[in-house]
């Protein structure tokens, strides 16, 4: 009897499995069939892939399907969009508003100070937040931003350590000495001869790691993207406890000058205590880790590409001859055009956000799954559509020999719509874009201005990147050497 109960039990679990796996076949898709517990994912839960590059091959074996119907880990019914169009309708177009929120999980008592960040907030309550946000990012904000980064960059180019240097390292030091200037006005002595006398900075103790691959990370990214259940389980936070109760502190504190609190704070809307704890969570976050990252990609295709490094060398020369010799000012760095090109070339290669993952909230209808074909599909509110980033950055179909870099791509160039995704597109597209693209740019040329870039091993066969976390990271560092140069002008 109890013999007849188990195999009545399987039968049952394993229709049940059937069924969910055909969830997109049943609607007339053509679809992968879902694993159980593992859905099309099983190399990203095994931490074999990063979820960008199980998209990217999703994405590379339905070519010719506008959209294809996956499953998510859990075995969650999800929609790969592949065609530019459906894509410009969704993150800019027609469909946004049916679509806006980002699929990721944060508990809003747990991450009290998280929640008040707009890409985490949803509905009306992520407009109030990005509106308050929005103001600090105008041209003429930004360019009041640039004593914090010349600051900074002359303490870079104090430090640059002679023989191997981790890139990531000394990017990671550098965007913190920002932000903490540009947002508290503190100096974070990251960087610099007073660094070493002090005791080491509590910034890199406990912010350098946050996004770097970890023991745990692969968890914190499931949980993060996949399910809240887990999230509580493990009780995961976005922002860690300590890090939530000194960033309070930090404001509670914060003295007077020109900064982005001190703009926050004169806001019109009038902002609380632990509404200005927020935003200021939202900005250091953002602000220093995805520019981090960049900056040591870029410095590291640079060292790869010796052709693209010397233009990037006869532009800085030409650009700071112009400029008796100064280029950490607003028109000269306005003028580095190639640099800037380097850095879109480099985000392409090397996106922070390998996808986007996007939200059903209102139910639409997507046309058919091939061009030419009349049926179409109704996509219900709950639905993920994820806009693979990482694949649409690396298709040789939108960029000839995509694993190349080649800055030309960015230089005079008619808007790239949704063929380039680095900062997102549409209402929801990062608002701090200018400040991360200035104070990367303002870095790269104060490290190559005077300086070769080379790759510290002359074997090194690329970069490994982590298969576990959210942001793009190295599991093994990014491994470079600085050589003197005597500039041309
Ligand atoms: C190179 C540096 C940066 C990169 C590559 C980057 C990339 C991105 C991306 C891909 C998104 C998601 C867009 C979407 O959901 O469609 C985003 C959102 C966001 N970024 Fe950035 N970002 C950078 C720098 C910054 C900086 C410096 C700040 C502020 C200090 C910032 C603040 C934000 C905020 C607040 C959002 C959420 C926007 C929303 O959902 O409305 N980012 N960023």
């Amino acid at each position: 009897m109890l013999l007849l109960a188990l195999l009545i039990l399987l039968a049952a679990t394993l229709l049940a499995w059937k069924w969910q796996g055909n969830h997109w076949r049943r609607l007339g898709l053509e679809a992968p069939f879902g694993w159980p517990l593992v859905g099309n994912m099983l190399d990203f839960a095994l931490a074999r892939r990063s979820y960008g590059e199980v998209y990217q091959h999703i994405y590379a074996q339905n070519r010719g399907l506008r959209y294809v119907g996956f499953y998510r880990l859990f075995n969650e019914p999800a929609i790969l969009v592949r065609d530019q169009e459906l894509l410009r309708r969704i993150l800019v177009g027609s469909n946004f508003a049916d679509c806006a929120d980002n699929a990721v999980y944060v508990d809003q008592q747990r991450d009290v100070l998280a929640s008040h960040n707009p890409f985490i907030a949803n509905g009306h309550r992520w407009r109030i937040l990005r509106a308050d946000l929005v103001p600090l990012f105008t041209p003429s904000r930004v360019r009041q931003t640039l004593p914090h980064v010349a600051k900074a960059c002359q303490l870079l180019r104090d430090q640059l350590p002679p023989g191997r240097c981790e890139a990531k390292d000394l990017a990671t030091r550098y965007t913190l000495q920002v932000v903490a200037s540009a947002i508290f006005g503190l100096d974070a002595q990251c960087l610099g001869r007073r660094r070493r006398l002090a005791p080491p900075s509590r910034w890199l103790e406990w912010l350098a790691p946050l996004f770097q691959p970890s023991a745990w990370s692969l968890l914190e990214t499931v949980s993060l993207l996949h399910s809240p259940r887990l999230a509580g389980l493990i009780g995961h936070r976005y922002v860690p406890l300590h890090l939530q109760q000194w960033f309070s502190e930090l404001v509670a504190a914060r003295s007077a000058g020109d900064n982005l609190l001190q703009w926050l704070a004169a806001s019109k809307r009038g902002l609380g205590q632990q509404e200005l704890a927020g935003h200021a969570t939202t900005l250091l976050l953002e602000g220093y880790e995805t520019s981090a990252m960049l900056l040591a990609f870029v410095l590291y295709e640079l060292a790869r590409n010796e052709e693209a490094q010397q233009r990037l060398h006869m532009e800085l020369d030409e650009v700071a001859r112009r400029h008796a010799g100064k280029l950490i000012e607003q028109v000269a760095l306005g003028e580095l055009r190639y640099g800037e090109a380097a850095l879109l070339e480099a985000l392409r290669l090397h996106p922070a956000m390998q996808a986007l993952q996007k939200r059903c909230t209102k139910s639409f209808t997507l046309p058919a799954q091939k061009s030419g074909a009349s049926s179409v599909l109704n996509v219900d509110v709950g639905t993920v559509l994820v806009v693979p980033v990482q694949a649409i950055h690396l298709d040789p179909q939108l960029y000839p020999a995509p694993h190349q870099f080649r800055p030309d791509r960015f230089l005079d160039q008619p808007p790239m719509g949704c063929r380039f995704l680095g900062f997102g597109a549409g209402p929801r597209m990062c608002p701090g874009m200018r400040l991360g693209l200035l104070q990367t740019k303002a870095a790269l040329a104060t490290l190559l201005q005077e300086h070769c870039v080379l790759l510290a091993d002359e074997d090194e066969c690329g970069v490994e990147v982590s298969p576990r976390t959210f942001l793009t990271a190295s599991s093994k560092g990014i491994w470079l050497r600085f050589q003197r140069r005597t500039p041309l002008y």
